[in-house]
């Protein structure tokens, strides 16, 4: 693919990476991911804002040359994570005139993670300008979204804003502009859950000082660009300020089938009572999927069998990844069987430190649940709807 003309004198030279099924080793790609990186050539200087994950700075180098780039003189590293900084040494060598320009702890980051040259870094304050000529760059330190050192471009002129992770989405497509939102605000909100949730509270005040910038475009580093902001916007101040939804996530194993019977019935009794429930089996799960639903989830109640004394290990997995992501949940209960013992309640419990919720009496049977077990579930369910309802959750 050619670069891709934005506006006069501003391109995208990014890579699609369509065959990537895993981030970081950890996180799934269903729809495969792009790393953007955009070329603006001012009428007296040229700046490319981030670089390319490292496995495609060939891609990146081709679409330079493609545009006859013989000069650049600064790479705006918004982030120093490598998905979009891993080609800097491959820029800097082609480029030996070309500065380096981030915040100071981008600078120092990028020296530890890329044994950058420091003399070729220059870090900027919060606010300040960088003029190219007939445009204007602008940097917003952005910390935590979602590293220390991240920071966001605002090019003043043509109102577009370049904010790298920020606004992003994991998906390879040949759209460069959102044209299916329906895709995208999925794709765009599993990214928030996985990547932006545990520092929402800090996402607040960044959402609230970008919009008090007037934008045209929004060019992340991940997935199509938003020419219609205002759609991301909107999606993200939902996911970041709102209250949590009338919804159940009910994570759960079952090894031989009593922690199945349970959950089965637990779903039926709140579904009975107008509560949504968003259940994974953690044997099959796209653990992504879990995420996403965790952002707007008031409850989470956990499901797993006993095994040599504690919770399942996909269950324990899964607890950690809840802790992690810290959302915005409110109630939290365990429900599963054992068959001789264990301290599996307590196991799970000191799991979720991080999550400031109430928790709900946990449901624990020896064996297959009987009359008194389906009872306490349907009770269970009832407390949860009187929690929801007593918030006015929707
Ligand atoms: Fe896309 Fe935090 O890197």
């Amino acid at each position: 693919m050619k670069p891709r003309k934005i506006r006069e004198g501003v391109h995208w030279v990014g890579a699609i990476d369509w065959d990537r099924r895993l981030f970081d080793d950890l996180i799934p790609l269903p729809d495969g991911t792009s790393y953007n990186a955009y070329l603006i050539q001012g009428s007296e200087k040229t700046a490319l804002i981030d670089t390319v994950d490292p496995t495609t700075s060939h891609v990146l180098l081709s679409r330079l040359n493609q545009l006859g780039t013989e000069h650049i003189d600064y790479v705006i590293a918004n982030h120093a994570e490598q998905d979009h900084s891993g080609a800097l040494p491959q820029i800097l060598e082609r480029y030996p005139e070309a500065q380096v320009v981030c915040t100071p702890k981008c600078k120092a980051m990028l020296v530890d993670l890329l044994l950058a040259p420091e003399d070729r870094i220059m870090a900027v304050d919060d606010s300040a300008t960088l003029s190219l000529g007939d445009r204007t760059l602008e940097f917003i330190h952005a910390p935590w979204v979602h590293w220390p050192e991240t920071m966001l471009t605002y090019l003043r002129e043509d109102r577009i804003l370049f904010p790298c992770d920020f606004f992003g989405s994991h998906l390879a497509t040949t759209d460069l502009y959102v044209t299916d939102e329906g895709r995208v605000y999925e794709a765009a909100k599993r990214y928030y859950a996985e990547i932006m949730m545990p520092f929402r509270k800090i996402i607040q005040k960044n959402l609230e000082r970008v919009q008090g910038y007037d934008i045209s475009l929004i060019a992340p580093s991940h997935g199509p660009m938003h020419d219609r902001p205002e759609f991301i916007l909107e999606a993200y101040r939902s996911w970041v300020f709102d209250e949590p939804k009338n919804i159940v996530v009910l994570p759960y194993i079952s090894m031989h089938g009593s922690t199945l019977i349970m959950v089965d019935h637990l779903v039926d009794a709140l579904v009975e009572r107008g509560v949504t429930v968003e259940r994974f089996n953690l044997a099959a799960t796209d653990i992504g999927k879990l995420a996403m639903a965790l952002v707007d989830a008031a409850t989470i109640v956990i499901g797993s069998p006993t095994v040599l004394t504690g919770a399942h290990p996909n269950v324990v997995y899964a607890a950690y990844l809840a802790n992690a992501l810290r959302p915005k949940v409110r109630f939290v209960s365990i429900i599963g069987s054992y068959g001789w013992g264990g301290k599996m309640v307590q196991q799970l419990a000191g799991l979720i430190p991080n999550l400031k919720v109430e928790v709900l009496d946990p449901i624990i049977v020896k064996g297959r649940p009987r009359d008194e077990d389906f009872a306490a579930l349907g009770k269970l369910a009832a407390t949860i709807a009187e929690k929801h309802n007593a918030l006015n959750l929707q």
